[in-house]
């Protein structure tokens, strides 16, 4: 599978010091074929990645209380409603009854600071100025 693209356009997510590892994610809104989308991002194994919020199971949110999507060991990304379980690394499926993997969104990080990459499926959405 290709790796998402981290030259496209990027968008402030967080400070980096706010991921940590294994721990609480840092929520953040996507449009995701037009529609908004809550999208997540955390640190495994010193690294930060981000998925679409967005169970393959049945098409929900996977946090059992918000921000808290890894299991009790931190080592798999953990839907609450029936436990599908997913490599942080990737979000593909390795356990439950997940159907295919969480979709990706392309991160970077430089200078204390984590960006999020828009495609031509994920865009940000627009900020009312009212
Ligand atoms: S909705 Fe996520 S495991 Fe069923």
């Amino acid at each position: 599978m290709a790796e998402p693209s981290t030259t496209t356009p990027s968008i402030h997510l967080c400070a980096s010091g706010e991921l940590r590892e294994s721990a609480q994610a840092v929520p953040f809104d996507v449009k995701y074929y037009g529609q908004v989308c809550r999208g997540f991002a955390v640190r495994f194994q010193g690294e930060v990645h981000a998925y679409l919020n967005r169970c393959t199971h049945v098409p929900i949110e996977l946090d059992y209380q918000p921000g808290r999507v890894f299991d009790a060991s931190g080592q798999w990304l953990m839907c609450a409603t029936h436990g599908a379980s997913y490599w942080p690394k990737t979000g593909d499926c390795v356990g439950g009854p997940c159907r295919g993997g969480l979709v990706k969104i392309a991160l970077s990080e430089s200078a204390g600071e984590v960006r999020w990459h828009t495609s031509e499926k994920l865009k940000p959405i627009e900020i009312s100025h009212e």
